[in-house]
């Protein structure tokens, strides 16, 4: 059974295509239409298809719209209910529902020949449940959903067993964390619905000095739901104007919102483990991308796993709505294989790309590769890492990532630099699997989705100053190079140099653009920022090249020589 998976709802707009119950394909409308989220989460653009993303899934897989079985769109209109009746405050609300009522007349126009498909409405927290319960590793787990919002609620809470998911509650809006989180961003000067990870790196600046009053409007009821009033943030800190500065109560305020919403989070996992005494704790929704409140779930809830969905947010949602589909349907579903399911190219079409770009590039043997990219990094060049299929999901992990050296503090900067963002936002570390527990503690290893924080062990922080936040803490990667062999071996390598098994890491993007997705974005990346080094698959471009091709003196500055004997090495050695 083909089943194609959509989100086109609210916020980042996704394909997902399942076939025989296997992912086969995922990715954000945003990656191929270079619209950051893909669109603007308004009413109005509801209708909007992710008609890039769902062409490529079918291609992807060598099918056409006629091919597909059932398209699965995770919201149900059945579920809605007027903004009035949800205390929301907006007049054109029921464009969503109407637009999900007529989604088949909108893909018919997106999708030519789809006709034959059928229509499956699943409810949005029930897809957000399944993109975490079915696509996890685990045959049962206990189930939390927490986001915005969805059709008429703002959380699930349930277990999976045997195929199915057993809904235990939900919680109704206008109670919501996650449009508590979205006015909290606002208020602080960032775009709502959009930055709320700004805020989670603010709160780290600040102290929580505003916890009482908040627990008066934000609590766990004791039955699996919440409160959640948005209180008037005036009272707290004045409405802040992204200036670029930062005053101590912003940052104190969202300090007290975030230890407030992990102990929220806490509780209701809590209650969810009493009733179900399950070993594993699957997560999904945007609240989910909370990676200090993952931690704290972790250490406090009783749950011995958690799992996170590593598009927890609702680009997630098309992946979930068709494993749910699928599974109602009758077919047994398969986990996701890991988060790289976008798009890829093989080692012979990455050089046509550069040919085509007429930069000159080296393809040094398998052997010499990790070497050659570990002397660039060693020597604190900024490298641009491409390789393989691109990320599902708002975290890189070392497909389309932007690495460089931990043991400078001055490189959060550079980085934050290239990106032309927040100096406050860390960058988050990539270690070897087997050399983790000896850095990075107080959260669950592997960690391969950058899901969590962990505790920097005292002897490392000054070792690695520039993987490591204000407060002590890093969002990290664990690489196994059994499962990432070209990016495994490439940090090993920098260990052998540096005694160093870590790499910092930040999303390939520059500020404001989504991810790099394709060879093309890639390039026009290393064309406009300091990036040293461009890994394109086993491909290797270096600045001082493209400037010495081009007759051009190099750029002051340059951090990185020529090794010598580099021509020598080509293996595909092109040049302009
Ligand atoms: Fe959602």
């Amino acid at each position: 059974m083909r089943v194609l998976g959509v989100n086109a709802i609210y916020h980042d707009p996704s394909a997902a295509l399942v076939v025989d119950g296997e992912v086969v394909a995922a990715a954000e409308e945003e990656r191929f239409s270079r619209r950051k989220h893909g669109k603007r989460p308004v009413p109005f653009s509801a209708w909007e298809l992710p008609e890039l993303s769902m062409r490529w899934c079918l291609e992807r897989a060598g099918l056409t719209p006629a091919d597909v079985d059932v398209v699965a769109y995770s919201f149900d209109p059945e579920l809605s209910k007027s903004a009035e009746d949800l205390g929301l405050h907006d007049p054109w609300d029921h464009l969503r529902t109407t637009y999900a009522q007529n989604v088949g007349g909108f893909l018919r126009s997106a999708l030519p020949g789809i006709e034959h498909a059928r229509l499956h409405h699943v409810p949005h927290h029930v897809a957000h449940a399944a993109s975490a319960a079915l696509a996890s590793p685990f045959p049962t787990s206990s189930v939390l959903v927490l986001d915005g919002r969805g059709e008429r609620a703002s959380h699930l809470a349930g277990r999976y067993e045997g195929g199915r998911i057993e809904v235990f509650t939900t919680q109704e809006l206008p109670h919501s964390l996650g449009l508590l989180y979205e006015s909290l961003t606002e208020h602080l000067g960032f775009l709502r619905s959009s930055d709320e990870y700004k805020v989670m790196a603010l709160a780290s600046y600040g102290r929580p000095r505003f916890l009482e009053q908040l627990r008066e409007h934000v609590y766990a009821t004791g039955d699996g739901g919440f409160v959640a009033e948005i209180p008037d943030w005036t009272r707290f800190a004045s409405r802040r104007v992204d200036d670029g500065t930062w005053g101590g109560e912003h940052a104190d305020l969202a300090s007290s919102v975030q230890v407030r919403l992990e102990e929220v989070l806490v509780d209701l996992a809590r209650w969810l483990h009493e009733r179900t005494g399950d070993r594993v704790l699957t997560m999904a929704g945007g609240i989910a991308l909370n990676c200090v409140a993952n931690s704290r779930i972790w250490r406090e809830s009783g749950f011995e796993e958690v799992w996170v969905q590593p598009a927890a947010g609702d680009a997630g949602t098309s992946l979930g709505a068709a494993l749910q589909a699928a599974a109602e349907l009758g077919e047994p579903v398969r986990p996701m294989p890991g988060a790289d399911l976008g798009r890829e190219w093989d080692d012979a079409q990455l050089a046509q790309w550069l040919r085509g770009a007429r930069v000159p590039f080296t393809t040094p043997p398998p052997e010499r590769f990790a070497q050659d990219v570990a002397d660039v990094l060693a020597a604190d060049g900024v490298v641009a890492w491409f390789d393989g299929r691109s990320e599902f999901g708002p975290r890189a992990l070392g497909h389309r990532s932007l690495l460089a050296h931990p043991g400078h503090a001055e490189n959060l900067e550079r980085m934050n630099d290239v990106k032309g963002r927040e100096q406050f936002r860390p960058v988050a570390p990539m270690v070897l699997l087997d050399r983790a527990p000896e850095i990075f503690s107080d959260g669950p290893l592997p960690s391969p989705y950058m899901l969590f924080v962990h505790r920097v062990a005292d002897a490392w922080r000054d070792r690695i100053p520039a993987a490591v936040h204000v407060d002590g803490t890093a969002r990290i990667q664990t690489v196994d190079p059994a499962r990432q062999p070209r990016l495994g071996a490439t940090i090993e390598a920098f260990a052998d140099r540096t005694g160093l098994p870590v790499v910092i890491n930040t999303s390939l993007n520059t500020a404001g653009r989504p991810m790099v997705d394709d060879p093309r974005d890639a390039l026009e990346l290393f064309g406009s920022a300091p990036v040293d080094l461009l890994v394109l698959g086993p491909h290797l471009v270096r600045r001082a090249d493209v400037f010495a091709a081009a007759g051009s003196p190099r750029p002051a500055g340059g951090a990185v020589d020529d090794p010598p004997g580099d021509a020598a090495r080509g293996g595909e050695g092109a040049t302009a």
